[in-house]
């Protein structure tokens, strides 16, 4: 049986009396994206620096590959430290080396005979796609070049976990997608594990198959991304992560809405579905089968983790107890969140 490639128990770590993290448990399988997301001072950093052993928590466990970070000696860390790979913020290259030279570095340092260095980063600058830019110098890339590199450079010795802190959050929207779809890319080829901590929930959306929410330093939502974004009982400290994701219903509709179902009334309803369900025609078949209309008045079909996921504010007309049994079966967190008068 696979026990995960990482295995958190029960870390704890405090700072003179504020508990930064706080009883941590959490299993990443191998291949997995795991995608960490919290707010300012939820804990993300200071879990990523344990993870990264960097720091080690005042109690619990974390076993990577089998070995207990927690317990191993300093002289033994060096060596475990080379499975992990770090990806930063802001892309940390020294600007004294070329772009070869940086991704050289932890090869040079993990002895690594010439020969075989350069013909290692001839294939990183491949899987990163730059071939071309070895010789240049960090001050002569794109933020986003520079963080192929970054990328390229914690690849150098085939880490078994590659942690991200922050990787996109210094990038523009269109680089951001390109280097979230390197990693994806990454860990589809590679197979390599990835370990992400963002306060965005898009880059969460995009690749994290599964998803730890941190909250004052503590689990408090860890699953499958897409479990967790489509269930119906989300915490409060889940929805506030998700609100600038969320359909909302146009305040023009907002403004009329009761809570009463007058025959013939019109429901605003919030639709999710999951998976297969996704892709379902819900609005042609409750033409079909009712014979009422429905309008989309918010948003729509996208993709979490590479899976088809619904989220909308559906007006469907004549709302009637056979329709809310049809759309329930398809989404059991279905709520209805007011209706529109037939006669306004
Ligand atoms: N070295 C330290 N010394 C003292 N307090 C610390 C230290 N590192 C973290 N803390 C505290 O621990 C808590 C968690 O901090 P952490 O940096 O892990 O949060 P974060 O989730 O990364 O936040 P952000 O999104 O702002 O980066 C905060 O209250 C912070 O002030
Ligand atoms: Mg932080």
């Amino acid at each position: 049986m696979d026990i995960g490639l990482v295995q958190v128990s029960h870390i704890s770590r405090s700072f003179g009396g504020h508990l930064a993290l706080d009883d941590i448990s959490f299993t990443v399988a191998r291949g997995e994206i795991l995608g960490v997301i919290g707010r300012s001072g939820a804990g993300k950093s200071s879990l990523l620096r344990c993870l990264g052993a960097l720091d080690r928590p005042d109690t619990g466990h974390i076993m990577i590959e089998g070995h207990d970070l927690t317990a191993l000696p300093q002289s033994q860390l060096i060596g475990l430290r080379r499975r992990i790979g770090f990806v930063f913020q802001h892309f940390n290259l020294l600007g004294s080396r070329t772009v070869a030279g940086n991704i050289s570095l932890p090869l040079e340092i993990a002895g690594v005979p010439r020969a075989r260095r350069n013909a290692r980063i001839t294939e990183l600058l491949s899987l990163v796609g730059l071939s071309d830019h070895g010789h240049k110098w960090p001050a002569q890339l794109s933020g986003g070049q520079k963080q192929r590199v970054g990328i390229a450079r914690a690849l150098a010795n085939a880490p078994a976990l590659l942690l991200c802190d922050e990787a996109t959050s210094a990038l523009d929207p269109e680089t951001t997608t390109s280097i979230l779809d390197l990693l994806a890319r990454i860990n589809r080829e590679l197979g390599l594990t990835i370990i992400m901590i963002t306060h965005e929930m898009d880059v969460i959306r995009r690749i994290a198959t599964h998803l730890v929410i941190l909250d004052h330093g503590r689990v408090v939502e860890n699953g499958p991304t897409l479990d967790i974004l489509a269930a119906g009982t989300q915490l409060p400290v889940t929805q506030a992560l998700l609100s600038e994701t969320q359909p909302r219903v146009p305040p023009a509709i907002r403004a009329r809405l009761v809570d009463t179902d007058r025959p013939g009334a019109r429901a605003v309803i919030r639709l999710r579905m999951g998976g297969a369900a996704a892709d379902l025609p819900v609005l042609s078949t409750l033409g079909q089968r009712f014979g009422v209309d429905a309008t989309i008045l918010a948003g729509g079909t996208s993709e979490i983790a590479g899976q088809p996921f619904a989220d909308m504010i559906v007006c469907v007309g004549d709302y009637s107890a056979g329709i809310h049994d049809f759309l329930h079966g398809l989404d059991p967190s279905l709520k209805v969140l007011g209706y529109v008068p037939a006669d306004l």
